[in-house]
């Protein structure tokens, strides 16, 4: 399922392979560890190769990864076989498969991700993740800033953005971070966000 936000990872994404699996999740969600929930069901929302969908299945949730990109899908499921993860080729803003499955999840993963969808997009994705989240159920976020890549489509979303954009879905602040790039992209910084739904 190829849309306007996913244009320049096809492409790329044997390079992209090994680059998104030369970190670790715990490294990339170090800021965050504390306030990732026990176990449960978790949904890994643009997964790309699966290293955090990975990790979380090890660490004994039942993962969906959801991820339109069909060459970072097939990467991601040749090197995490036989791990708990149901790879799913959806999409925001609407995640049709997964909204008309009706499953809720403990947590829910954004990372890099969001600053691919343009506004109206990220305005009508924010209620569609809420409702896939149960009460008390967490979100993690990080939105990347800085030079944009070759073919790539990105926008600079505040983390202040998402922050209001949540609010009237339940969705309150329970962390906020910015960190450097673990992979030593020029320029490139993150925010780190996690919300719960109340
Ligand atoms: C920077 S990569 C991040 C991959 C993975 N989350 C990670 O951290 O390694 C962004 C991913 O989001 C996916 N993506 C782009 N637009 C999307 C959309 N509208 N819905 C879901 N995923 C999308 C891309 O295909 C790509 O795999």
């Amino acid at each position: 399922m190829t849309t306007d936000s996913t244009a320049g990872y096809a492409s790329i994404a044997d390079q992209l392979a090994v680059q998104y699996e030369s970190i670790g999740f715990e490294e990339v969600h170090g800021q965050i560890l504390h306030l990732i929930p026990p176990e449960g069901r978790a949904l890994d929302i643009g997964a790309g190769t699966g290293r955090d969908a990975a990790a979380l299945a090890r660490r004994g949730f039942r993962v969906t990864a959801a991820e339109p990109t069909t060459e970072m899908a097939a990467h991601g499921q040749r090197l995490h076989a036989g791990l708990d993860i149901t790879w799913t080729d959806d999409a925001l803003p609407h995640l049709p498969l997964l909204s008309a499955r009706g499953g809720t999840y403990d947590l829910i993963m954004l990372t890099a991700v969001w600053m691919h969808l343009d506004a109206a997009e990220r305005a009508a994705a924010m209620p569609v993740v809420a409702a896939l989240l149960v009460d008390g159920g967490r979100l993690a976020m990080t939105l990347r800033h800085g030079p944009v890549p070759p073919g790539r489509r990105m926008f600079d979303v505040s983390a202040d953005e998402v922050i209001a954009a949540a609010q009237p879905y339940g969705l309150v602040l329970l962390y906020r971070g910015t960190r450097g790039d673990m992979l030593s992209r020029g320029g490139v910084h993150w925010d780190i966000l996690m919300l719960e739904k109340r």
